[in-house]
């Protein structure tokens, strides 16, 4: 097939295949293991809180953890926030274009976690009130001028309040850049399926700007599927990625009509872990690096043989020698530590 063409303002997302955020997941280290295997377009931090971030750097002089190594690393990387108050938000937005000098500036309207909606009034809650939705991106698009603002949403709060058409008209109006579009309700959280005919049909709403898709995309298939039957200009992956990283390099191999790279073999795939474990290590020291490296370690695994006595026993790990045990029993071909 054609491998459609994205442009989000001016930057080119070449593939047209995303990289989603996700909370606690989508570090630098992360997506340095996902850069090293290639074929994804555009990649996203996690979603930073606007109001943390001004927090921060009124009082201990620091910018969350969740922007490590976003000044540094390789363009094109959007920074995804969040918050209700557009002041707060056009300030981190014009901080993360002048410091940090971001590509791109996403808002996240989709989380459905009660923490940031019932508590904060912020993410998937604002589906509920466009008008604060509109007063938000263009606060945003005015400070971040000329770097593209974008907008990520679910299809509505609930089943029965369906509104993503609407909210897509608002957003475009509002001067954003793109619109992502996770097919469930925040209501589904991650139940059922993602609604791709939804999705679809949010084209027929917007006059100019692109429509990325995002919801359950676990293969090569499934990416040229998404682009060969509905109407979107660009597609995210978000869990699946988790554990196979590789996973974008074979969708632009599929959609591009190139031969797909195999699926690493179990060595490889224990490689790319202990590459991952060494970054987090790294950053954030042993003690903490392994902790974290626990989730990590169960994406990595989730789906093979074993998985279920590997998260048990990855759980637990506290130490390097500790998971490199835990990684040996796991992989058994080869002693880690000399890799
Ligand atoms: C652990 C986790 C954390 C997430 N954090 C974010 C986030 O920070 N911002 C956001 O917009 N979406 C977040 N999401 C939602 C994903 O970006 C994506 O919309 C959703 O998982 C559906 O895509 P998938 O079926 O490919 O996983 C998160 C999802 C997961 C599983």
């Amino acid at each position: 097939m054609d491998v459609p063409s994205l442009c989000i303002g001016n930057i080119k997302i070449d593939p047209p295949i995303l990289q989603a955020p996700m909370a606690g997941f989508t570090n630098a280290a992360f997506r340095e293991v996902v850069r090293q295997f290639g074929g994804v377009g555009l990649l996203a931090t996690e979603m930073v809180n606007a109001r943390g971030f001004v927090w921060m750097d009124q009082n201990v002089a620091e910018h969350p953890d969740r922007l490590w190594g976003v000044a540094e690393e390789a363009r094109p990387l959007a920074v995804q926030i969040w918050d209700n108050d557009p002041e707060t938000m056009a300030k981190v937005g014009s901080r993360l274009v002048e410091e940090y000098r971001v590509s791109i500036v996403d808002i996240n309207f989709g989380c459905p976690v009660r923490q940031v909606t019932e508590k904060a009034h912020s993410g998937s809650y604002l589906l509920r009130e466009p008008s604060r939705m509109s007063k938000i991106i263009s606060r945003l698009v005015e400070a971040c001028s000329p770097t593209p603002v974008t907008a990520k949403i679910r299809l509505g709060c609930s089943r029965d309040h369906i509104n993503c058409n609407e909210i897509a008209r608002v957003v475009e109006e509002a001067g954003a850049a793109a619109l992502t579009v996770h097919g469930r309700t925040a209501q589904d959280m991650f139940k059922g399926h993602a609604d791709w005919e939804r999705i679809s049909e949010i084209k027929s709403h917007l006059r100019q700007i692109p429509l990325i898709g995002n919801g359950d995309l676990d293969s090569a298939e499934k990416v040229v599927h998404a682009f060969s039957n509905y109407r979107v200009d660009g597609v995210m992956i978000a869990r699946a990625c988790l554990g196979r990283p590789w996973l974008f390099a074979q969708a632009e191999a599929a959609l591009k009509g190139t031969p797909i790279p195999a699926e690493p073999t179990l060595q490889e795939q224990r490689d790319v872990m202990l590459n991952h474990y060494r970054l987090v290590v790294e950053r954030f020291g042993e003690e903490k690096g392994t902790v974290l490296m626990r989730k990590y370690a169960c994406c990595y695994a989730q789906g093979k043989r074993g998985a279920r006595f590997f998260r048990t026993h990855v759980a637990r790990v506290a130490t390097a020698d500790e998971f490199y045990q835990v990684v040996r029993d796991f992989f058994p071909q080869d002693d880690p530590q000399e890799s």
